[in-house]
């Protein structure tokens, strides 16, 4: 497409992202991820009871993708489900895996962001195709007695917004919801679709409002926040985000220089370099945060 890297770093912070082989598939990046997170969790795949993955881009409505990891990993007295929330596809599994633990319904749960975004877009909609990359990561919950862990969390949505961000199933219309006009200027159908400035305003104007919501209900106060996680879309989000919150950006993990926009991998992934960098610290009051496609949006709140 015609375009440039000082385009696309201006606009959007990004310089490298990775994009899987042939070989690879969301669930094998699932599986890699989930092996890693057990063996420094400590726990063998039997003992796994809920394995959630967050993704847009599953090989099959069904089986699900968490159901080839389960296999994958013999993880035999494990439930299994995949979760679509598009971006915010991560931070909706964390709490509804902390709220199971919680509640005795499991002792333990895995949740995945894992995603192939590079199959799914279209290669000729330079709007679209320079944002996303692949990839996965993966976390291990455990119930405990100790305080801790996820402390809070806050879901929303918009479906009225629906038509900022799509990607159409198989099965659908083959209009996708942005209209004929789009397909006539020569999009690809089942591919990626945004209005990325519509996108762009709509996420600057909610995020921060579900963050101070959580960290309220957590009774605790933005001055007790160490590190923002966010969702890794575009650095001109992260920074207006962590503007409105009062959050300088050395309290923010940002990664979207390194692997683009990986959808609901993007928070794992931005965590597991965090913790590989030492950033992570036991205690810290940690904040995730995500928007995405639905329009559907929400932060976590967890002591590390
Ligand atoms: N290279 C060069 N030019 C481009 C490119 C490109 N890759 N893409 C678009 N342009 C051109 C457009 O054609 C347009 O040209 P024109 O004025 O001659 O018509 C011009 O740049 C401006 O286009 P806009 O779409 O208005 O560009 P904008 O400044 O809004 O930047 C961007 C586009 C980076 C996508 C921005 O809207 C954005 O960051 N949006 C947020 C969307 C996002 O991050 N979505 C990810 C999924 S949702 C989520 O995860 C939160």
């Amino acid at each position: 497409v015609d375009t440039s890297d000082e385009w696309i770093y201006t606009r959007t912070g990004i310089r490298e992202r990775r994009i899987a082989s042939e070989q690879e598939t969301t669930a094998t990046l699932a599986f890699e991820a989930a092996a890693r997170a057990l063996v420094i969790a400590d726990m063998h795949p039997s003992q796994v009871e809920l394995i959630i993955v967050a993704t847009s881009t599953p090989e099959y409505i069904f089986p699900s993708t968490a159901c080839r990891v389960q296999d994958y990993l013999g993880a035999t007295r494990a439930g299994a489900f995949d979760l679509s929330a598009a971006c915010s596809g991560f931070v909706y599994g964390l709490s509804m895996a902390a709220q199971s633990i919680q509640s005795g319904a499991v002792r333990n749960a895995v949740v995945i962001g894992a995603e192939t975004m590079s199959r799914v877009l279209d290669w000729q909609d330079r709007g679209t195709c320079i944002l996303f990359g692949d990839g996965a990561g993966a976390v291990v919950l455990k119930g405990s007695s100790v305080p801790g862990g996820v402390l809070a969390s806050t879901l929303r949505s918009d479906g009225s917004g629906g038509d900022m961000l799509s990607l159409p199933a198989v099965y659908h219309n083959p209009m996708p919801m942005l209209g004929p006009e789009y397909l006539h200027n020569g999009h690809q159908n089942n591919t990626v679709a945004m209005n990325g400035r519509q996108v762009f305003r709509f996420a600057t104007q909610v995020v921060a409002d579900s963050v101070e919501e959580t960290v309220l209900k957590a009774g605790l106060t933005m001055d007790d926040v160490a590190l923002i996680v966010p969702h890794q879309a575009n650095i001109r989000i992260i920074q207006g985000t962590a503007k409105k919150m009062g959050v300088p950006m050395d309290h923010v993990i940002v990664t979207v220089q390194d692997h683009g926009n990986t959808s609901a991998a993007s928070i794992p992934l931005a965590l597991s370099v965090g913790a590989a960098q030492g950033k992570l610290k036991q205690g810290d009051l940690i904040v995730t945060e995500a928007i995405g496609g639905g329009l559907a949006w929400g932060a976590v709140v967890l002591r590390w």
